[in-house]
């Protein structure tokens, strides 16, 4: 047995913080964006237009590890059975370390609390690494749309989690 309960051990790594997102955060995420998503970024006006939906309606989140954002998500919840996760991005010296999934948890969890039965998303058909992400946490891959991604051309593939 360890010397050190789990959260004193001197080389555990601190835990992923996750809040709301503020428009305060817009600069790091406008960075992120554009280094994440070089073909189809947002722009800062989409930001904006998301921030003017109402809290019903949306949920993003960022990340953070000490003072720095490391990633953020949204989520789209259309009043019906159906709630969409619109992005999701951590930043590449963070990768592999459980933060794209404590986003991702944290926003299906909030999908679930809100009564959703269904959760959908597309996913480029040349990302395997966000696919694994999306299919290890119970999604499947339910069909494609061709040349989704523009001026890429690239197919988006239409994943689904049922909630219940
Ligand atoms: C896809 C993305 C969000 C994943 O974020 P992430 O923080 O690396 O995700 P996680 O760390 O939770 O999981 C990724 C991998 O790390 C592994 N991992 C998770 N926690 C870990 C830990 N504590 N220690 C070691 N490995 C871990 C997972 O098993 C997983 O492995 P796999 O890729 O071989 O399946 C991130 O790579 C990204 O931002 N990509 C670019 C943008 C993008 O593609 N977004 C999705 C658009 S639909």
């Amino acid at each position: 047995m360890s010397a050190w309960p789990d959260d004193a051990r001197p080389d555990a790594a601190p835990p992923v913080r996750l809040r709301k997102m503020r428009r305060a955060d817009m600069t790091a995420i406008m960075a992120l964006e554009q280094e994440l998503f070089p073909e189809d970024a947002w722009t800062p006006e989409m930001f904006a237009a998301e921030f003017a939906q109402p809290p019903s309606r949306r949920l993003y989140l960022v990340a953070e590890h000490g003072n720095a954002l490391t990633g953020y998500a949204g989520m789209m919840f259309t009043g019906g059975s159906q709630a969409d996760v619109v992005t999701l991005a951590v930043t590449p010296a963070r990768w592999g370390r459980g933060t794209g999934t404590a986003l991702l948890l944290a926003l299906l969890d909030e999908a679930d609390k809100r009564g959703y039965e269904e959760v959908l998303l597309e996913v480029r058909e040349d990302n395997p690494r966000a696919r694994r992400l999306y299919l290890r946490h119970g999604f499947d891959e339910v069909g494609i749309r061709r040349g989704y991604y523009q001026p890429s051309g690239v197919d988006a593939v239409v994943m689904r989690k049922v909630l219940r």
